[in-house]
């Protein structure tokens, strides 16, 4: 292990670390473009000039390794104006235009240029044009003229993604960055691209023009799209949920995430979100009766639950769980499922079985739950055993009288959920939980607004068995529930039966 200094500071890292390595256990930044630690070495942008004593020359720290009592500065002033001249070249064909562009507040030329910059530019030639506003496929913009050539999405699309969509063509000043011929950049990775790349040239379609950063605020959570669970960034105001990026977990997802995990997101945002109770009122002909107060319908509902239990009738109650809520969600609810209910008829709602183990070889699982794991292992921890189809027959030789349903949060990820509703219906009175609104969902006796996985604490488990928690970022729908808060309203209007 080579020891080093670096601004004074000593540090013993592994050999072969690069000094921008080493300078980052120590929280010494160091300008940088191309360099990205998901990504092999390009050593292209030259930006991160450091001196190391007894070099004639100044060298680039991404592509330099420790060696032992190497002495390194990274802020003098010869690396200052290494640094500065560095980015003016950048520079010199960049278009002025950060008012309009989508990466203002987040761009690393911007950034650099406050720490480094603050020169008057000494070019008084023409910048070269090149194409702006270019789709280059289903997901992502670019503006030729803002590249700077760093090659980190060229990189990711040959390293990490392995679609080789991008290439660097022409030569010189003439230089630029586009896809290759009939080969649009549309693999389901394809916005990581837009998150490394540090200016504004590669933008999201979905994102840009609709939020200036300064605006948002960030929460870190995980996605729940699939089994995997990367880690996320969550990106919000007052009016919703903006953008999902990822988080880096080595253990998990590494620096990346998959572009149907961004979309996670958009089920969660007020439009598609059941907001209050809907309940079928059969003295006014089975007409949906909105806005009852969530706890007056609890109370409704454990009453309901109770008089069923002391007619013993404990056979009549059913549960049906997704795999789609946190393991404290399950706890609670089947806590109540079989100390206070006491009904042993808790069944697993599986979607797409016969999918659950496919893989796209980097991330993306074909279970799309984030929680599969956590929910089988509560189950057994609680001895129900029960799944769909013994619900199924349960239902068609004797009716329930009650069924209450956790349905799926992010409904889009239960292809069979218009049959499976025909089949609730006829089960019995359905109290159905669910965070978003579904107009097919119309004959059920009670429909309970629950809390998305942006709003509440608990933990996933995902394909590998790592138990990880998701965080309560934000309120997007004040009156809904987690299934702790329900489990424990329905318990108290049972009067804690036992
Ligand atoms: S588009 Fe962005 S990431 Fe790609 S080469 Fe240009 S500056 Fe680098
Ligand atoms: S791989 Fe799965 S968990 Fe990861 S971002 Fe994609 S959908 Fe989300
Ligand atoms: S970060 Fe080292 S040369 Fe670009």
């Amino acid at each position: 292990m080579p020891k080093l200094t670096i601004d004074g500071k000593p540090v013993e890292v592994a050999a072969g670390t690069s000094v921008i390595k080493a300078a980052q256990t120590l929280n010494i930044p160091i300008a940088h473009y191309c360099w990205h630690e998901g990504l092999s070495v390009a050593g292209a942008c030259r930006m991160c000039m450091v001196e190391i004593e007894k070099n004639p020359k100044l060298q680039i720290a991404c592509n330099t390794p420790v060696a032992e009592g190497m002495v390194v500065h990274t802020n003098n002033d010869k690396v200052k104006d290494a640094v500065k001249w560095a980015l003016d070249f950048h520079l010199i064909n960049h278009p002025l235009d950060c008012p309009i562009c989508d990466q203002a507040g987040e761009c690393k030329l911007q950034d650099y240029y406050m720490n480094y910059g603050l020169y008057s530019p000494e070019m008084n030639q023409r910048k070269v044009k090149k194409s702006k506003a270019m789709s280059l496929g289903d997901r992502v913009v670019l503006d030729q003229e803002r590249c700077i050539l760093c090659s980190r999405c060229v990189r990711f699309t040959t390293e990490v993604s392995k679609t080789h969509e991008l290439g660097i063509f022409n030569r010189g000043d003439r230089c630029e960055l586009s896809t290759f011929e009939g080969r649009p950049l549309n693999n389901n990775y394809s916005l990581n691209t837009v998150d490394i790349c540090p200016v504004g040239a590669l933008t999201s379609k979905d994102f840009r023009f609709k939020q200036r950063v300064w605006f948002l605020k960030d929460f870190e959570t995980l996605c729940n799209g699939c089994s995997t669970g990367c880690n996320v960034t969550v990106s919000y105001n007052q009016n919703g949920v903006f953008r999902v990026r990822p988080r880096v977990n080595q253990e998990v997802n590494g620096f990346w995430m998959c572009d149907e995990g961004r979309d996670i997101y958009k089920h969660t945002n007020k439009e598609f979100r059941l907001d209050q109770v809907i309940e079928r009122n059969d003295q006014v002909g089975g007409a949906a009766v909105k806005g009852k107060p969530v706890a007056l319908a609890i109370q409704e509902i454990g009453k309901s639950l109770s008089a069923t239990v002391k007619k013993g009738g404990l056979e009549s109650i059913a549960l049906v769980v997704t795999a789609q809520y946190t393991v404290e969600e399950y706890e609670a609810l089947f806590e109540l499922f079989k100390n206070t209910v006491k009904s042993p008829h808790v069944y697993y709602w599986k979607n797409n079985e016969e999918d659950f183990d496919s893989f796209d070889g980097l991330l993306n699982r074909g279970d799309k739950n984030p929680n599969t794991k956590g929910l089988s292992d509560t189950m057994t921890k609680f001895g129900f055993k029960g799944t769909w189809e013994d619900f199924e027959k349960q239902a068609t030789s004797k009716s329930f009288q009650y069924v209450v349903v956790a349905g799926p949060e992010d409904q889009s990820a239960y292809p069979d959920l218009e049959k499976k509703l025909e089949i609730l219906n006829k089960a019995g009175e359905v109290i159905w939980l669910s965070s978003c609104k579904n107009e097919k969902f119309k004959n059920f006796k009670w429909q309970i607004p629950m809390k998305s996985f942006l709003e509440k604490e608990g933990t996933f488990v995902n394909f590998k068995g790592i138990k990880q928690n998701i965080k309560a970022g934000m309120s997007i729908i004040p009156t809904s529930l987690s299934l702790q808060e329900f489990s424990k309203g329905v318990f108290e209007s049972m009067g804690g039966m036992a």
